[in-house]
């Protein structure tokens, strides 16, 4: 008898945490950007920028540093893209209570989540859920102690001081509840630039 078992049609997550020698020394550019582009609150437990944080020149080496990681991690899965741009950069600040519900990027290819500063409880994780609405229809029991990546259709990541995490941006993505004091986050988008798809066929686009 000959099995294969095929893994096909992967979603493909990146978690990356920075040299915590460039964490710490990014740490305060990072929220001092931050602050420049505070927008009024709209909730108490809710903070957030406009989505131009990217454009800051003091933040200008960890900006080239996302689109570098991104550009060597697409090429290493075999894309062929050579320019990315960053179409926007938000933060964000949740506090006790806060929670951020499930939501996705539009009009963006990879989109990413940095945690410029540390805080108390590493809580507030961010959750992914399984795009494929349909593998969670039949649900049988786990057995006992039994847990994989088959047998869920979410997985969490704990936030921390130098952590990147990237995601294609059609993944449905939220945030659990915040139970310490306060948690910062920065968010992005990127897309490709220039010609996308070959010349001369039809579903080609320029960007
Ligand atoms: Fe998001």
């Amino acid at each position: 008898m000959n099995i294969e078992r095929l893994e096909l049609f992967p979603t493909v997550v990146w978690c990356i945490d920075a040299p915590e020698q460039l964490a710490d020394v990014w740490e305060q550019p990072l929220m001092t950007a931050i602050e420049s582009k505070l927008l009024p609150a709209q909730l108490p437990e809710h903070h957030q920028t406009d989505s131009t944080l990217h454009t800051v020149p003091e933040i200008k080496k960890f900006v080239d540093w996302i689109k570098l990681t991104v550009q060597s991690q697409v090429n290493g899965l075999g894309w062929q893209v050579e320019n990315l741009d960053i179409s926007g950069m938000w933060a964000t600040r949740l506090s006790f209570g806060a929670t951020h519900p499930m939501h996705n990027h539009p009009n963006s290819w990879i989109s990413g989540v940095y945690y410029p500063t540390q805080y108390p409880g590493h809580d507030g994780e961010l959750m992914l859920h399984d795009p494929r609405p349909a593998a969670s229809m039949f649900v049988p029991n786990k057995m006992p102690g039994a847990s994989n990546r088959y047998l869920s259709n979410t997985f969490s990541f704990k936030s921390q001081k130098g952590r990147m995490i990237l995601f294609p941006s059609y993944l449905w993505h939220g945030v659990h509840t915040i139970r310490s004091n306060s948690r910062w986050s920065m968010s992005f988008d990127i897309l490709p630039k220039g010609m996308l798809g070959r010349s001369g066929v039809e579903n080609r686009v320029i960007l």
